[in-house]
């Protein structure tokens, strides 16, 4: 962490505090779409799965690929394809890395963060219900 109070004036400091506790401005149009529950847990964890951002890392329907060059595998791992199934072979096993995330060597490194006390159990499982759907070769 720099120390921003050579950067930045204590006046400008204040500004930055008052600014976040007020609450971010509501921008029109971004309401994060609704979390359809009705339709199954597969339909809710897609949803979810973009919801979280989960997509941003893992890529469109779990393909992975987004470069991590500082970690062994030089990208960040797809959710899908026969390596992951045979990983993570269990719900309890997806699940469980989902909670804790994982931490990979040091900085600047892209981890998987721990969800754990964020996501509550019935969205795990829809997130599981959706990776399974992405069983691939
Ligand atoms: C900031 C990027 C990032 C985000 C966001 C992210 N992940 Fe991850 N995820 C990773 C990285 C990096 C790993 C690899 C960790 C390792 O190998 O130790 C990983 C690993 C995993 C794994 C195990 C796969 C494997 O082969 O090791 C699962 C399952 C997973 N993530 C699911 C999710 C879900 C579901 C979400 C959304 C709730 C999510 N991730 C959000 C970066 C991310």
């Amino acid at each position: 962490m720099p120390v921003w109070g050579q950067v930045i004036s204590a006046h400008q400091v204040a500004d930055l505090v008052a600014y976040i506790r007020a609450g971010l401005p509501s921008v029109p149009g971004a309401t994060p779409a609704p979390v359809i529950t009705g339709q199954g847990p597969a339909v809710e964890g897609a949803l979810l799965y973009q919801r979280y951002g989960c997509v941003n890392c893992h890529g469109p329907n779990g393909l992975g690929g987004v470069p991590n060059p500082q970690s062994p595998d030089k990208a960040i791992p797809a959710l899908s394809g026969a390596d992951f199934f045979k990983e993570f072979n269990t719900d309890e096993k997806i699940i469980e890395i989902i909670r804790t995330g994982s931490v990979l060597g040091r900085a600047p490194i892209v981890s998987m963060p721990h969800w754990g006390g964020i996501i509550p159990d019935s969205q795990l499982r829809a997130l599981v219900a959706y990776i399974k759907t992405l069983k691939t070769g």
